[in-house]
């Protein structure tokens, strides 16, 4: 994983910022992301006059993952209306983890980061999985 074009996810990032709908925060944010089949995603965030029914760009970009095909993310950006490197909201990294290759890599306000690193000891998946395991096993 240590070929990603992070200058190139970012423009693509850039490009999704671009197109967000925010006319109440006047917060465009863009994200971008590269899927283990090489598919290269993005989103903006969309939000709503009712506020608290925001769609931050991260929500846009898993929407984005499962209708084109699924699978998981390897590489991820996310940046302001400037450009700059902005970390994704707490909720959102929830998200991403979901959705997320082993090691997946994050570039944030303070380097290049795995998944880990920004959500540790997440739940997950696996956190059901296990419980279920435990109580019904095969
Ligand atoms: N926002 C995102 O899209 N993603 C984040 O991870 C942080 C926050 C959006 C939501 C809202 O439209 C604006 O930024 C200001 O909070």
């Amino acid at each position: 994983m240590g070929d990603i074009d992070w200058d190139g996810l970012r423009e693509v990032a850039v490009e999704a910022m671009r197109k967000a709908y925010v006319p109440y925060s006047r917060f465009p944010v863009g994200v971008a992301a590269i899927v283990d089949d090489g598919r290269v995603i993005s989103g903006c965030n969309v939000e709503n006059a009712s506020y608290g029914l925001t769609l931050c760009a991260e929500c846009t970009l898993v929407s984005t993952l499962v209708m084109t095909g699924g699978g998981k993310l390897v590489a991820f950006t996310c940046v302001d209306g400037d450009g700059g490197a902005l970390m994704p909201c707490g909720r959102c990294r929830q998200l991403l983890y979901e959705h997320s290759a082993e090691g997946m890599l994050l570039e944030t306000v303070s380097g290049i980061r795995t998944i880990d690193e920004v959500i540790p000891d997440a739940f997950g998946p696996r956190t059901l999985a296990v419980y279920h395991e435990e109580r019904e096993p095969a």
